[in-house]
């Protein structure tokens, strides 16, 4: 794509999207709590698995931790003002269980409440909808302890922490998200051990994801009640991370290799919540590994609680085979292949590849077979950014990354998706977990020695392309 000013292309894509987007899409940015806040151990909050986890040598590059990051919890007036200046509508953003409820049992610590009581005041000042996620994957060090995810306790503790979270804030914030990515919590946190709390165990994983589920429908149950109760307007969602697996050729087995990507990427957590049941292929492809899923009476009912948004988080879409390198249908194990085939695409600095088409192709297949709004809740990319000596950062990769995927949104509401928001990823430069401080997914640059903020060029055109739509 070639970029002649940032403007000039901000005017030209709004004039593909426009027609796609109507005006009351939802335009927003959106944040994590242990990514931002700092203050890891200010005002009674205890650790999560994030901070045990950083302190894990050879974990996260370089060491790094959250101690510090953005220092957001200082400086959250400063970033509202740049929020609201973005000419956004929505802020998503993170509570932190450490902070809200130390130890994840027990009452609420008024003083972590406070802090997210003053956000919300600072935004509802500027006219910014709050968006709240209740847990990114800082679960109190302490219930981890006890089991963690894999535990049914923990999702008696996420309800229990979700009721007081919104006890305190659900008469202002509308709209609740209760996890985000349960994939990664379960997966990547349980089974391949490359996020907190850092275990590698299949089994426990499939446990972690049963009881993250529950967590979330328990919680889902307690804010319908209480909102109906107190009169409140309450938008309900859950975010996944999802992408589409296709097939690299038109074999049985690399069909088969996306059936269980598939699987166990989204069905395993969309099926439960929209549908009540647990998908049976992956549940006897489970079986056959002698793991089960710890359904007991009545979990089912409570997982399906009706949700009003289905938030997605996307950044790429994966091609599959069944088969490896050498040809070999099963592994080591004896378990069938799934193998993700690096394509010759272009990439961002998480050595990503660029596939904004996947995106429409995603959300025409969520309206076919779920048939709830969507929200995108994430959509952005790392690059490698330099500072330019007239002290812009020109992240024309950036830019072009977004308005190919927000054009995608716009194709995919052509194509009858029912898509009514778009959040990019992130709002400023921030801890990006096991990767460190190193890759920058913000569309405003932090300078970690300075706290100072800059706006990149993708900020300004983000907000040039939000006003314009608008407009048009
Ligand atoms: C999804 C996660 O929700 C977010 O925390 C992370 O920074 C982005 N992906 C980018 O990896």
């Amino acid at each position: 794509m070639n970029l002649v000013t940032p403007q000039a292309y901000a005017r030209e894509i709004a004039a593909q999207a426009v027609p796609g987007l109507p005006a009351g899409f939802r335009w927003g940015v959106a944040t994590a709590a242990y990514q931002i806040e700092g203050a890891a151990a200010e005002d009674g909050r205890t650790p999560s698995i994030w901070d045990t986890y950083c302190r894990v040598p050879g974990m996260v590059v370089r060491g790094e931790n959250g101690d510090v990051a953005c220092d957001h919890y200082h400086r959250m007036p400063e970033d509202v003002s740049l929020i609201a200046d973005l000419g956004v509508d929505t802020y998503r953003f993170s509570l932190a269980w450490p902070r809200v409820q130390p130890g994840g049992r027990g009452p609420a610590n008024a003083k972590g409440l406070d802090f997210y009581k003053r956000l919300v005041d600072e935004l509802e000042a500027k006219g910014v909808t709050p968006w709240v996620t209740l847990y990114h994957w800082d679960l109190p060090q302490e219930l981890e302890d006890a089991g963690g995810w894999p535990v049914r306790d923990t999702a008696y503790r996420f309800a229990e922490y979700a009721a007081l979270a919104y006890d305190a804030l659900g008469d202002r914030v509308k709209h609740w998200t209760t996890l985000n990515e349960p994939w990664c919590s379960a997966m990547l946190g349980y089974a391949y051990g490359n996020q907190a709390p850092g275990r590698q165990n299949f089994g426990e994983a499939i446990h972690a994801v049963h009881h993250l589920l529950l967590g979330h429908g328990l919680a889902s149950q307690y804010l319908r009640e209480q909102a109906a109760a107190r009169g409140n307007e309450l938008e309900l969602g859950l975010t996944l991370n999802l992408g589409t697996a296709t097939p690299e050729t038109g074999s049985h087995e690399d069909a088969e290799a996306c059936r269980r990507a598939d699987g166990l990427g989204a069905r395993i957590y969309l099926d439960p919540v929209v549908k009540g049941a647990y998908p049976e292929d992956i549940v006897t492809d489970l079986a056959a590994q002698g793991i089960e899923l710890p359904v007991q009476d009545g979990d089912l009912a409570v997982i399906a609680t009706p949700l009003d948004v289905l938030g997605v988080n996307f950044y790429r879409g994966s091609l599959f085979s069944g088969v490896t390198e050498d040809g070999a249908a099963t592994d080591a194990e004896g378990l069938p292949v799934t193998r993700q085939v690096e394509r010759d695409l272009p990439r961002t600095a998480m050595d990503w590849e660029i596939t904004p088409t996947a995106l429409t192709d995603l959300l025409v297949r969520l309206e076919n077979d779920y048939g709830l709004p969507t929200v995108i809740t994430e959509n952005g990319a790392a690059f490698d950014d330099t500072v330019a000596e007239d002290g812009g950062i020109h992240d024309a990769d950036r830019t072009t990354y977004l308005a190919d995927h927000i054009a995608a949104v716009a194709a995919a509401r052509d194509r009858g998706a029912d898509v009514r928001g778009y959040f990019a990823w992130s709002l400023m430069d921030n801890f990006e977990w096991s990767y460190g401080y190193d890759k920058r997914f913000g569309i405003v640059r932090v300078d970690y020695d300075t706290q100072v903020r800059t706006l990149k060029d993708s900020a300004k055109w983000y907000r040039d392309t939000i006003r314009l739509t608008r407009e048009a």
